[in-house]
């Protein structure tokens, strides 16, 4: 793990990356090179009833490079815990980056790729479910519905879900997930170095209750006047309106040539609508010179808002921890980071992530043709089997066809008859 400040004599080789990056502090960097088990705590939960999944060390099936090993989840239907302990630090008057790498080999339907960031004293050997956290950070996927990334902040022993959406990477590569917390509270999640969200704590978090709330005591006065159209008190019905019949005889209907007038009574014409029938008259509508627009209760200061200056403060950052649950195994976390400097992280990102990414794509489609054409190998008994069906089926239906042919032929013969008796 490489932690604390960077070499002081690389720093002096270059006075501007001196200044870019004299601030950067690594906080915890785990990249999974060798010795990595005697910095992670793998957690007791759930050993019991023997659902603790076991963590593949690996660079998976596909990948960019294969010495660039990561930790994945290797067994269905179990659950995952495991932690990794840092200097205690404070975010206070510093940004702070909480990024990772996660690819789901697997195809996942439904679980999830995040990591959560754990305050103060953490038993790892119980870190578990119920373990409070104070960020959880990442990729969840179930179904079609959802696709996004996590960012739960913990506040006041509450945890809060971002209101935003932020759309995840679904695919069964590698991908970077960053969240950026800043100390003027705003923050930024970046998936691939990309930015996909940015705003404000205030706004995008019920962290505290809303500044502004609307006046409870406000009433619409009763002079307001909020109908945006009115009818014109000019317009008047033009005369003889109401005389236009709604119908009027049909002026192309001919008397027929056996009409017989003694016999059939006199012939009349049969009615259609009438095209000039314009309805019940209504006077046009123009705009009310009166209107005030729609009536909204004034903004008051919330006297239940109290500011926290320290909102994005996270005061004893101690642990950083995975707890999933899977139903399909197959998930991939490597590079694991916590900085103060996005810069850092980017880098660090395009390092691994971005340099491996092409090779490893290439790898996947690769591993795919493979296991296309084994499919097919596979296939000729398949789909040998699959025709017999079908041709049964076939059978089954032309059968039921001739059945359901000889039914109406039988209706027809007892209409025909039914005729006869007439
Ligand atoms: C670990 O991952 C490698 C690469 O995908 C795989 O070949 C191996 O079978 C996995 N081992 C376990 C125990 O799952
Ligand atoms: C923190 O939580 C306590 C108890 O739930 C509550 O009384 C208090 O108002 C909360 N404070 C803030 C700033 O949300």
């Amino acid at each position: 793990m490489a932690s604390g400040k960077l070499n002081p004599r690389c720093l002096s080789l270059v006075l501007l990356s001196v200044l870019a990056v004299a601030s950067a502090e690594v906080f915890f960097e785990e990249r999974f090179d060798d010795g990595w088990e005697k910095r992670w705590v793998k957690s007791d939960w759930k050993k019991d009833d023997n659902t603790a999944g076991e963590w593949n060390y690996t660079s998976g099936k596909w990948n960019g490079d294969p010495n660039d090993k990561g930790i994945q989840t290797s067994e269905d239907y179990r659950f995952y815990a495991i932690s990794a302990e840092f200097p205690e630090v404070s975010n206070k008057d510093k940004t702070l980056v909480f990024q990772f790498s996660v690819k789901h080999e697997q195809k996942l339907d439904c679980g999830g790729g995040y990591m959560k960031l754990l305050s103060g004293e953490v038993d790892q050997k119980k870190f578990g479910g119920e373990t409070p956290y104070s960020i959880m950070f990442g990729p969840d996927i179930c179904g079609y519905s959802t696709k996004k990334v996590h960012a739960i902040l913990t506040y006041n022993g509450t945890n809060h879900l971002i209101k935003k959406e932020v759309p995840c990477e679904t695919d069964q590569l590698t991908h970077v997930y960053t969240f950026i917390l800043r100390p003027d509270a705003t923050y930024s999640i970046l998936v691939d170095n990309v930015e996909k969200q940015t705003g404000s704590l205030y706004s995008d978090w019920d962290l505290l209750p809303p500044k502004k709330i609307k006046d409870p005591e406000a009433k619409k006065p009763d002079d307001w006047d909020d109908k945006e159209y009115i009818p014109d008190p000019e317009d008047k019905k033009p005369e003889g309106y109401d005389d236009i019949p709604k119908e009027i005889p049909d002026p192309d209907a001919k008397k027929p040539e056996d009409w017989d007038d003694e016999e059939d009574g006199e012939w009349t014409a049969p009615t259609i609508p009438n095209p000039e029938y314009k309805g019940p008259w209504t006077p046009k509508k123009i705009k009310n010179p009166n209107y005030k627009g729609k009536w909204k209760a004034p903004m008051i200061d919330n006297p239940d808002f109290k500011d926290d200056p320290d909102l994005y403060v996270f005061p004893n950052l101690k642990y950083v921890g995975i707890e999933l649950w899977q139903v399909k195994s197959g998930t991939l976390f490597d590079n694991v980071l916590l900085t103060n400097d996005p810069e850092y992280a980017k880098k660090l990102a395009e390092e691994t992530w971005g340099k491996n990414k092409d090779a490893e794509k290439a790898a996947f489609e690769e591993a795919e043709k493979k296991r296309e054409e084994e499919e097919s190998k596979d296939d000729p008994v398949d789909s040998d089997a699959e025709e017999e069906e079908e041709a049964e089926e076939d059978g089954h239906e032309s059968d039921s066809d001739s059945k359901s042919d000889s039914d109406s032929k039988s209706e027809e013969t007892e209409e025909s008859t039914g005729h006869d008796e007439l």
